[in-house]
């Protein structure tokens, strides 16, 4: 299927590894100019020569912390009208709510919610003046079904859903739409550190505790990062223009509810 964007411009965030890389080739094998970024920079020049050889797009890597002011200059001024932007971060690691105190809520509710709504404050207003604009925000299966022990991402998140539901509406007319991605179990680094700190935890092998998680999903496999891009890439369409405030979960079945 022919996407239609070839030759726009994408801001992808956090995007040298896991669901963002995946968003980002997608991106670039529709024919997108593609802004990645990370704090690594090894990983990050590395991700970007390998997706600039797969697809053969323009691909720019931003070593930058997207959490931060300047790191979101650095991104902008990288690509300073993007057609598209996929947000993404760090989710917070597991902990009991008990033990969180105020900046650490804080600190959650800025990379979870904050910086999403800072990166959209700058890139729409070009957008609506171009009457294109694409904004995908990566959020997660908990905003659904929220996941003890990762109750500040579950809060922080829903909280980005809601606040930008009023947004989306208030653009729609200018074919500018602001869609939810929420992935559920995904093969990436944070997944695989999430299950070696189960199998910690727990006192069991790494391979139960994968076993374990793969249990609770009705597709009985780990989802592939690939599968996430490409739902990310058709919201980013030319064809998507009429699906706008969406949460579109890919989660191999886990959410147990028919809406
Ligand atoms: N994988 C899953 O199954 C799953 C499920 C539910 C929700 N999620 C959520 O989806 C998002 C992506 O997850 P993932 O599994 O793809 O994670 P991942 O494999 O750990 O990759 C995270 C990526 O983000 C970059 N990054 C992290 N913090 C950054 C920052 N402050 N500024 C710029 N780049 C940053 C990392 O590069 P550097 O470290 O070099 O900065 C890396 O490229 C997370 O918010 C996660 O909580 C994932």
């Amino acid at each position: 299927m022919d996407l239609g964007i070839a030759g726009r411009k994408a801001i992808v965030c956090a995007s040298s590894r896991g669901l963002g890389l995946a968003c980002a080739k997608a991106l670039a094998e529709a024919g997108c100019e593609v802004v990645i970024n990370g704090r690594n920079q090894e990983h990050l020049t590395a991700a970007a020569s390998a997706l600039g050889k797969a697809t053969g797009a323009k691909i720019v890597p931003v070593t930058a912390d997207v959490a931060s002011p300047e790191g979101q200059k650095a991104l902008f001024a990288a690509c300073p009208e993007p057609d598209i932007l996929v947000n993404n971060n760090a989710g917070p690691p597991f902990r009991d709510f008990r033990d969180l105190d105020r900046q650490k809520m804080l600190d959650g509710v800025i990379a979870n919610m904050v910086v999403a709504v800072e990166l959209i404050q700058k890139a729409i207003d070009p957008m609506v003046a171009k009457k294109f604009g694409r904004i995908v925000n990566i959020t997660s299966g908990s905003v659904k079904m929220p996941l003890v022990g990762l109750d500040l991402s579950s809060g922080a998140r829903a909280g980005l859903t809601a606040f930008l539901a009023g947004v989306a509406r208030s653009v729609a007319g200018s074919n500018v739409t602001i869609n939810f991605v929420l992935p559920g179990t995904f093969d990436t680094d944070r997944f695989r550190t999430n299950i070696e700190a189960t199998a910690k935890k727990k006192g069991i092998s790494y391979d139960a505790a994968f076993a374990e998680r793969v249990g609770t999903v009705p597709a009985k496999r780990v989802g592939q990062p690939e599968e996430f891009g490409a739902a990310c890439a058709f919201l980013c369409s030319a064809q998507s223009g009429y699906i706008t405030g969406q949460n579109i979960l890919i989660d191999g079945g886990a959410f147990p509810g028919a809406f």
